[in-house]
């Protein structure tokens, strides 16, 4: 009997290290929602590997189809983290509880404007603006002129040269959507977009589409971020950027702890990471142009800058409800998309 015992008791701490073992290997990997440029997505694995030891795995997806994936995983989330994507379903998953508020120790370090926007709800990672990303070689060739204003891309002339993301799979879809909302009034905006509808060649499931068809002469006009208009520019495409007269709606993209992360110890070390300037440096170093959150990050030189950009006033709280998003986005799916063009 007391052998027994003394040998249970020399058992014990081998196998205690071993649940210590197995709960510390659990957290050797963080499973990231990466929304922004796959390349900057792609980048982010080996240079945080390199710093903490931690594996990282990722899907890309864009905003709206991330939004979807973490309401339908709710209840058995599989991701740790949303890395990236626009702000509004940044700030609907956060009000409908998918994900939580993480201060990060670099708080104070993140732009204040920025951090007053989006208040204790999700983390701003980046700041971008909407444009027009124009092939000026397409409209030459059709003796068109530049488009500089929201109504000019209504103009018949412009049939089929237009692209634009869809708001339901993109954020920057749903950024275009709330922009003219809020420019025009919704009546307004909405027989705008039916107009402008009629000229759009397609629409696309990802924000930055819509300058890849421009760049190869498919379309004359993407509407979309302008920084990935200036990166197709950068990789050699013949592209410009105009911002239109009326004034353009701009992005808080975010980073937001997923509520119930699998692996929420790697998940916090991951947003701690990449919040660092050398971490955010990765961005530009990918093409990825958007002016970052850290105040001590480099700003890169051809990042579009927001102060000589016409911003409107974008209420980042009315367009990140659940009830705002469904009634707009429902309105274009049902009145808009399925018209004829
Ligand atoms: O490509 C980068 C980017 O434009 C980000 O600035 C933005 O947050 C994200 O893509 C949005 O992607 P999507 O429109 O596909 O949701």
């Amino acid at each position: 009997m007391a052998n027994r015992i003394a040998r249970a008791l020399r058992l014990i701490p081998v196998a205690a290290l071993g649940l210590v073992g197995f709960a510390s290997a659990q957290q050797r990997v963080v499973n990231v929602l990466c929304s922004p440029d796959l390349a900057w997505c792609e980048a982010l694995g080996p240079a945080f590997k390199q710093a903490t030891g931690i594996d990282l795995r990722f899907v890309r997806l864009s905003s709206g189809e991330g939004l979807a994936r973490l309401r339908a995983e709710a209840s058995r989330p599989q991701f740790d983290v949303w890395f990236g994507g626009t702000g509004d379903p940044h700030l609907i998953a956060f009000n409908e509880g998918l994900t939580e508020f993480y201060k990060p120790k670099a708080w104070n370090d993140i732009r204040e404007d920025l951090r007053k926007a989006v208040g204790e709800t999700y983390i701003p990672l980046y700041t971008g603006a909407i444009g027009f990303v124009v092939n000026p070689q397409v409209l030459q060739r059709r003796n068109l002129p530049e488009p500089k204003r929201w109504t000019d891309l209504a103009d018949p002339r412009y049939k089929g040269l237009i692209a634009m993301p869809d708001p339901n799979t993109s954020g920057t879809g749903y950024t275009i959507l709330a922009t003219l909302v809020q420019i025009y009034g919704e009546d307004q905006a909405f027989s705008l977009l039916a107009k402008i509808h009629r000229n759009i060649a397609q629409y696309t499931r990802s924000g930055s589409a819509p300058g890849q068809l421009a760049g190869r002469g498919d379309v004359a006009i993407a509407i979309q971020f302008a920084h990935d208009g200036v990166k197709f520019a950068m990789e050699g495409f013949p592209l410009k950027i105009y911002f239109p007269l009326e004034g353009v709606g701009y992005e808080i993209g975010g980073l937001s702890l997923i509520k119930g992360a699998p692996n929420r110890e790697a998940a916090i070390r991951f947003i701690e990471w990449a919040l660092t300037p050398e971490a955010q440096a990765i961005a530009a170093k990918a093409g990825s142009l958007q002016i970052q959150s850290n105040k001590k990050t480099p700003v890169p030189p051809n990042s579009p800058k927001l102060a000589s950009i016409t911003l409107i006033k974008y209420d980042f709280a009315k367009y990140g409800s659940t009830d705002v998003r469904n009634r707009i986005v429902g309105r274009w799916t049902k009145d808009i998309f399925p018209q004829p063009r």
